[in-house]
């Protein structure tokens, strides 16, 4: 199974870590989908949104998070398993207890200019491809959260994974980081790719014209291959990515449209995904295939 997704916006701040939470949390509550996230930013942002503090806290200073497998299996050549940095029950919903995470921490920067000045990148590319390939038979979803910006961690998991998706704000600069990550893309057509699986449109302003002007702005261009779902801006969502200290229900978390959005957003995800397989008869991503 294709299952693998990086989300990824060179721009940053457009929603890529909420969404990768609010999706594996929708997947794993309703769906009882088996999830990894992969925490590929230093900020770790979505390391702090899926465990309380005091526990991340502790993988970090145990040297227990994804960026220490990283230096060992790239930079040391150690035999590390990315297994044993993975933590279980990661979420605060308590009907959403299959999401695994491969957590980070700030000392991701420094180890991505490590594989710079050494010339790690090959190596660092077939880490990430090993890794996504075993991932892929253990899982349902590989959700990867990726930095803003290109890095060269960034690139290879725009290179190994099967897909990846977009969140973009309705405006013009995150759009801009869109149509980079397309050129980008078409750049070095022989280096392998992952396939789009469409733009979300996050923190669209339900009551500004010019956000709803920009969503059909982007809603005209095919190769968006926009998700029917879009986001709101909403309170709940930003309160969403604070660690609550007891467990709470999903609706709890994501209450009224949110929720119901969020549930829209990821059986669409789904439809996607199946129908991108090997196989399936329709074919939605632009340029692929006809649609019928
Ligand atoms: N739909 C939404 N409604 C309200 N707030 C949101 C929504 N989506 C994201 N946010 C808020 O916007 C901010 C940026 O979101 P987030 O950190 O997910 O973006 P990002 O793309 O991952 O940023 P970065 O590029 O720094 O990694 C956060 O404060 C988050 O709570
Ligand atoms: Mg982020």
């Amino acid at each position: 199974m294709r299952n693998t997704i990086t989300v990824m916006n060179a721009k940053g701040g457009v929603g890529k870590s909420t969404l990768v939470l609010a999706l594996a949390e929708t997947l794993a509550n309703d769906h009882g989908k088996r999830i990894l996230v992969v925490d590929a930013d230093a900020q770790a942002s979505v390391s702090h949104m899926l465990l309380p503090q005091d526990r991340l806290e502790a993988v970090q200073s145990g040297g227990r998070t994804f960026v220490d497998f990283l230096i060992g299996a790239v930079l040391k050549q150690s035999s590390a398993k990315w297994q044993d940095y993975v933590v279980g029950g990661a979420s605060d919903i308590d009907d959403a207890r299959s999401i695994d995470l491969l957590p980070s921490d700030t000392h991701l920067t420094l180890f991505e200019r490590e594989v710079s000045k050494g010339e790690h990148e090959r190596e660092l590319r077939k880490t990430v491809g090993a890794l996504l390939g075993e991932a892929r038979l253990l899982y349902d979803l590989v959700l990867i959260d990726s930095a803003p910006g290109l890095s060269v961690l960034t690139e290879s998991w725009l290179r190994e994974a099967d897909f990846y998706i977009s969140p973009t704000r309705p405006d013009y600069i995150s759009t801009r980081g869109l149509k980079f990550l397309r050129q980008f893309r078409e750049r070095d057509p022989d280096m392998g790719f992952a396939e789009p699986l469409g733009v979300i449109i996050n923190m669209k302003d339900a009551h500004a014209p010019e956000d709803a002007q920009y969503e059909e702005w982007l809603r005209q261009d095919a190769e968006n291959y926009c998700f029917r779902q879009p986001i709101l801006r909403v309170s709940s969502l930003q309160a969403a990515t604070r660690f609550a200290p007891r467990p709470r229900s999903y609706w709890a978390k994501y209450p009224g449209q949110t929720g119901a959005s969020l549930r829209e957003l990821a059986a669409e995800l789904l439809g996607r995904l199946a129908m991108a397989q090997p196989g399936a008869t329709y074919r939605g991503a632009p340029g692929r295939a006809a649609r019928t």
